[in-house]
């Protein structure tokens, strides 16, 4: 239908007669002359139409934007003064003799360059949204990160193998999404959370290096970061240890930095143990971009005749900690604590105590702030000098159970660094390593940090039976400015290590070998020992992409509520297909459906 796309054309191809097609981004009609902006994949290019051209002059009259065109025309140099340096085609323009309307379009519900158009809108008609310039560049731009990856990988010997979206639940954390099952009457497939148990089992079966791009469904409250249905890409090796991975995968990200971007990551990733994390940050995803760090205070606390900051500071589960913002106490006005306050609320903190710090020679006079008459000049002085506080600064306090402090102060301190402008670098990729093995859930139960069959280190191996809350775990985190990009592990290979890890999380052996009997089975015949990694494919685009949310890299999306609302998916099905699929709907069910279907009207 074409002799060239419209981005081609440029002037070494002058009076050259050429056909391209494409959509009418725009039409503009000058003093009887028409000029169309072609647009197709490859770019824009400008077509003139004279009315001496009567035929195509009529056609193009007619044309609307975003009707699809098909153009036959000559290439010529646009005169002097017209011309557009940022556009590839932009010293040409090609004369039309021939315009023919191969459709035509109704008005859009928005136009695709608008920035203003709400989400809903864009999902609803997401293939319009799709059509627009930044999600073109997007899913591009995914495309060559995923073929970067395969390039890497492909090089590095790693065989690309499918494994089944039927299956058996995959413990990830998350609730499964259920598939019923026509021909087993009451029985029901899950769709994966992520292919771990089957690329353990291709480990078992000798492949040594696997990956692949894998779509994983997780029902889970969702976020930004977060979709029901996302894609990974899963990895994992054989006869490898910690360093042989996280050193692969550094070499991985640095090259996609680089050829996709243009962007040097550091040479070496930096590692932090979890508690560390944990300690100087109150997360276990850590910015380094921002030089603000908590600083635990519970020790000066404990003895001070302030309820507020003794009573955690002597409880075993609580912690004191205060985080310095150099320069603060200029910066930041009432209003804006009482804006930092009000924020920190929302992570369940009951306060933000606070002290400006006007002159530090002055001692306690020196020091602006509703607690300070409440804590002793001993204690005072080592907070100052604990937290080398200069004139000028402001000290926040966080004293609660740790994890609210914790939770409180890391999102404070991201909000700061934000706020005040205090990130230093572009990109500060990190590990975070050494994670506990389990921790307890609100039932006082254990469950896994990563998933159960994540490797301890081998001297803590007796310890799963003691103390399981000890253990630490060979597991590790790749995070990106503050973001989680992918997580993974050295595995259990050992089927007696693997039972001594259920037993901790008191999983019996039926009930193991009800859920993961073909796993333990694998185990038996000749594990290798093996490990491995997963990357949210979708946040290291929207990290490359510097988008706030996942969505905006995902053709197409599902919405908080876990919608499409292009399809309307979720949606109901007939009768007779619940009949065969055994399945009949709770009266509750029925009732949910019909007041939702009402509000829908
Ligand atoms: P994990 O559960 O940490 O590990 O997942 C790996 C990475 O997948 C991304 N991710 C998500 N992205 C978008 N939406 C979601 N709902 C979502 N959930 C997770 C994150 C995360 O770091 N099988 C293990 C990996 C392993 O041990 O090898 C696993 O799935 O970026
Ligand atoms: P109060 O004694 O409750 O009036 O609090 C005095 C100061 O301590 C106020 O600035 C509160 O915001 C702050 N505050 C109260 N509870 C906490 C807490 N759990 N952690 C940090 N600051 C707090």
């Amino acid at each position: 239908m074409r002799t060239h796309q419209c981005g081609q054309i440029n002037e070494t191809m002058l009076d050259q007669v050429i056909t391209v097609c494409g959509w009418a981004q725009r039409r503009r009609d000058h003093g009887g002359v028409i000029f169309i902006d072609l647009r197709d994949a490859s770019g824009l290019l400008q077509v003139v139409i004279d009315p001496d051209a009567k035929e195509a002059f009529a056609a193009a009259e007619s044309v609307r934007n975003e009707f699809v065109l098909q153009i036959t025309a000559k290439v010529r140099l646009r005169p002097e003064g017209t011309t557009n340096d940022n556009l590839p085609t932009g010293q040409v323009e090609v004369y039309a003799t021939d315009v023919t309307v191969l459709n035509r379009a109704e008005p859009l519900p928005f136009q695709l360059d608008d920035e203003d158009v709400g989400e809903a809108v864009r999902l609803e008609h997401r293939y319009l949204d799709l059509r627009g310039e930044k999600m073109q560049r997007t899913l591009r731009l995914r495309h060559k990160v995923t073929q970067h990856m395969r390039n890497f990988l492909d090089h590095n010997d790693f065989v690309d193998i499918e494994t089944p979206m039927l299956t058996k639940s995959t413990p990830e954390g998350a609730r499964d999404y259920l598939v019923p099952s026509r021909v087993h009457a009451g029985e029901f497939f899950a769709l994966p959370q992520s292919p771990q148990l089957f690329k353990q089992l291709l480990m078992v079966a000798g492949y040594e290096r696997y990956y692949q791009i894998a779509r994983c469904f997780r029902d889970e409250d969702l976020r930004a970061d977060r979709q029901p249905e996302f894609t990974q890409l899963d990895i994992e090796m054989s006869f490898v240890n910690e360093e042989d991975i996280m050193g692969m995968m550094e070499g991985m990200m640095r090259d996609l930095f680089k050829a996709s971007l243009d962007i040097d990551l550091a040479a070496e990733f930096p590692r932090m143990t979890y508690a560390q994390a944990i300690e100087d940050f109150g997360i276990d995803r850590p910015d380094l971009r921002n030089p603000l760090r908590l600083v635990t205070v519970s020790e000066i606390m404990q003895s001070v005749d302030f309820k507020v900051f003794s009573g955690p500071a002597n409880d075993p589960e609580g912690r004191v900690a205060a985080l310095l913002v150099p320069g603060g106490s200029e910066k930041l006005s009432r209003k804006d604590i009482d804006g930092y306050t009000k924020f920190v609320g929302n992570y369940g903190a009951r306060g933000l105590a606070y002290i400006k710090v006007n002159e530090v020679a002055k001692g306690r006079d020196g020091l602006q702030s509703p607690i300070v008459k409440n804590l002793s000049n001993e204690a005072l002085d080592a907070l100052i000098q604990r937290l080398g506080a200069s004139d000028g600064d402001i000290i926040f306090f966080g004293a609660d159970k740790a994890k609210v402090v914790n939770d409180a102060l890391a999102a404070l301190r991201n909000k700061l660094g934000v706020d005040l402008e205090l990130l230093t670098e572009k990109w500060s990729p990190m590990w975070v390593v050494d994670f506990p093995m389990f921790e307890q859930n609100s039932e006082g139960n254990w469950t896994s940090l990563h998933h159960p069959f994540t490797a301890p280190f081998e001297d803590q191996v007796e310890l799963l039976k003691t103390d399981p809350g000890a253990v630490l775990s060979r597991a590790y985190d790749l995070v990106l400015n503050g973001s989680e990009l992918g997580g993974g592990s050295i595995r259990i290979h050992d089927q007696n290590v693997q039972k001594l890890a259920f037993d901790a999380l008191g999983i019996d052996d039926a009930e193991a070998e009800e859920k993961f009997g073909f796993l333990l089975n694998g185990l038996k015949y000749g594990a290798p020992p093996h490990g491995g990694i997963a990357f949210g494919l979708d946040r290291v685009v929207a990290m490359m992409c510097e988008v706030e949310s996942i969505r905006d890299v995902i053709a197409f999306p599902k919405t908080q509520r876990a919608s499409c609302l292009m399809t309307n998916a979720p949606a109901g099905v007939d009768g007779k297909q619940l009949k065969e699929l055994h399945i009949k709907l709770r009266p509750s069910a029925i009732k949910e459906k019909a007041e939702q279907a009402e509000q829908a009207e």
